[in-house]
């Protein structure tokens, strides 16, 4: 569905993916872990076209999409929920799902929104800026499943937030998965990650140490190797 073949990306001299294929296969999750400086948040940028790989392709069911424009990857079903918050903070939630609706009916958008978060049902019309930090990755989020899309980039989408809004916001990955769309998963929870993810992906400065499924990774010490501090890896 969304393939890397062999994508090296640099800001300027310095080489930050090094010659790195991945597959995300038709209604997959695929964990992509590392440590800080791996290169997680650059590969899904290359991967939603924001950034141009030096070398390598990119495709989409087998259609190349290389040097494309990111609308080009976005009218193809993928969504990148960047890192940070994916909203703009000035408009009103319901303003924020209509602008993300452009695939589908402004009042079907706002439903779908609503159906993946009660909580944003509420707050149809509270600027999104004045929303609590879970609740505005909420939003982020309910673009997504707005969007109708058919693979899903999420980058650290539970960083900074209580507990109870992280499960929430797997149950939602859960579901999307669940409905059959693809899903690359970078995330800080790793056991949370792996738990809900086909296949688990390695990076380290750059280059892919291990692609598998998650039940290889027991009895191994890959994490310790690659992934930095233990409590990284305890959810
Ligand atoms: N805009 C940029 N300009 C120069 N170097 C960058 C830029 N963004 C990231 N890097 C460098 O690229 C490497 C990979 O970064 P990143 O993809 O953000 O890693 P991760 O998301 O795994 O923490 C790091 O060494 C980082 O310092
Ligand atoms: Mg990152």
């Amino acid at each position: 569905m969304l393939e890397l073949q062999g994508i090296t990306v640099a800001y300027g001299e310095s080489v930050v993916l090094k010659d790195l294929s991945l597959t995300v296969p038709e209604g997959r999750t695929l964990a992509l872990l590392g440590a800080n400086g791996a290169g997680k948040t650059t590969t899904l940028r290359a991967a939603s076209g924001v950034l141009k790989p030096a070398s390598g392709r990119l495709l989409v069911d087998g259609v190349d999409l290389s040097g494309a424009q990111p609308y080009r990857f976005a009218k193809a079903g993928i969504c990148h929920v960047p890192e940070g918050r994916g909203v703009f903070p000035s408009l009103t939630v319901r303003e924020n799902l209509v602008l993300q609706s452009y695939r589908t009916d402004s009042a079907v958008a706002v439903e779908r929104a609503v159906s993946a978060f009660p909580r944003l049902g509420q707050k149809l019309a509270q600027t999104a800026g004045t929303m609590s930090g879970g609740e505005q990755q909420m939003l982020a989020l309910a673009r997504a499943y707005v969007q109708q899309p058919r693979v899903v980039l999420l980058d650290e989408v539970s960083m900074g937030l209580a507990p109870k809004v992280v499960d929430e916001i797997f149950a939602f990955l859960t579901r999307l998965a669940e409905e059959g769309v693809s899903l690359l998963l970078v995330e800080q929870y790793v056991s949370k990650a792996l738990a809900i993810s086909d296949y688990v992906a390695i990076l380290s400065r750059g280059r892919l140490v291990f692609l598998g499924e998650p039940d290889e990774l027991a009895g191994t010490d890959i994490f310790a190797q690659y992934l930095g501090s233990a409590e990284q890896v305890t959810a």
